[in-house]
């Protein structure tokens, strides 16, 4: 993957909302949070709709998100003590190959994605599969907010408060069959929207492809995520629908999933594919196993600039070891990185 330096210019420490001020605002909304009304709160000043470069991720709400919202559960998962990265950041600094390989790519050229209508296949080893519509794939689950720390294999880090439901409540409804040992997630390709696509830019063999084993798909930390900041996800986040697994490096994190199939075989997955040497199918979040070409003790937490560099140590699955360490006992986790 492409390692950049920000820019000082690219964030400022004072556009940092710290987790308190975001969750009093949140509560002060209530269960009634909408896009809008979070947009219009004169201290979110990181939710300026100016700054989406064209994306306006508040006038694309679908009725469903809305509606689902007023019954979420708050504050289901949260990340004690560390600042909440600003919406800004979080939906301006990306990696989505698909609209290009810059940063800013994504935020600059995901607008043109549509993602209404949308369809979700489920296949494979099940004894439900199904097309849905996305507001009916969607509509059997609760919606939680999980504020999460974000870890990418690049060593730059962020604290994201995702909306989505646990993978669990989806395996749980389509019914494996005993064959079905990991989920395959496929995510869309859009010759048409997407210039990365286009270009064949790094190689990348489309679609991308991420994959988890059975038992990590059901670790109550799994989500499929479909919004953020209290609004629907941004397109250049992944919108509609996107997989989060937070102890994992980000590339684990596929978006706009199109398909998730039950397999009996480990995915072929496009990191892996791509360079099997330097990202392994397993991706753990481990300050004790290096990138080839970088060490990954550290990580930089954004925003981040020349002055506050916020460099600080990366925790052992990214400081989710207590709920997911059993899940790799007695595994090598050098040889299955
Ligand atoms: N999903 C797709 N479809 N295409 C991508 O290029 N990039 C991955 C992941 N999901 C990627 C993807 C990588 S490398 C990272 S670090 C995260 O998305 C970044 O998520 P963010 O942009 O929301 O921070």
């Amino acid at each position: 993957m492409l390692i950049k330096i920000a820019r000082p210019s690219d964030c400022h420490e004072s556009e940092v909302t710290p987790e308190a001020l975001y969750l009093s605002r949140r509560r002060f909304l209530g269960g009634s949070l909408s896009g809008i009304a979070l947009a219009s709160l004169p201290g979110f000043a990181s939710a300026d709709p100016s700054r989406y470069d064209g994306v306006d991720p508040v006038a694309q709400t679908p009725a469903w998100f809305d509606e689902k919202l007023g019954a979420l559960k708050w504050d289901a998962v949260t990340v004690k003590g560390e600042s909440i990265t600003p919406f800004a950041d979080a939906t301006h600094y990306n990696n989505f190959y698909e609209f290009g390989p810059e940063k800013t790519d994504p935020a600059a050229n995901a607008g043109a994605l549509q993602t209404e209508p949308w369809s979700v296949v489920i296949d494979g080893e099940v004894a439900k599969p199904g097309k849905y519509a996305l507001e009916d794939f969607i509509k059997p689950y609760q919606l939680e907010e999980r504020i999460y720390r974000l870890r990418c294999v690049e060593a730059w880090s962020m604290v994201i408060p995702w909306i989505g439901f646990p993978i669990a409540e989806l395996i749980k409804r389509v019914e494996p069959t005993g064959n079905a040992k990991y989920l395959r997630f496929e995510t869309l390709v859009d010759r048409a929207h997407m210039p990365g696509v286009q270009s064949n830019f790094a190689l990348i063999e489309w679609p991308y492809v991420e994959g988890l084993r059975m038992d990590e798909a059901m670790n109550p930390l799994a989500i499929l995520a479909v919004g953020m900041y209290g609004r629907v996800l941004a397109n250049q986040n992944g919108a509609p629908l996107r997989l989060i697994a937070p102890w994992k490096y980000g590339f684990k994190g596929a978006k706009s999933i199109i398909r998730i199939s039950f397999v009996a075989e480990q995915p072929k997955t496009t990191w892996q594919s791509l360079a099997p040497d330097e990202y392994g199918f397993y991706a753990n979040v481990n300050p004790t196993v290096d990138h080839p070409r970088w060490t990954q003790a550290h990580e930089r937490r954004l925003p981040s600039g020349l002055f506050s560099p916020n460099i600080r140590p990366t925790l052992m699955f990214n400081g989710y070891a207590e709920e997911v360490a059993s899940l790799y006992a007695g595994m090598d986790l050098r040889v299955n990185y």
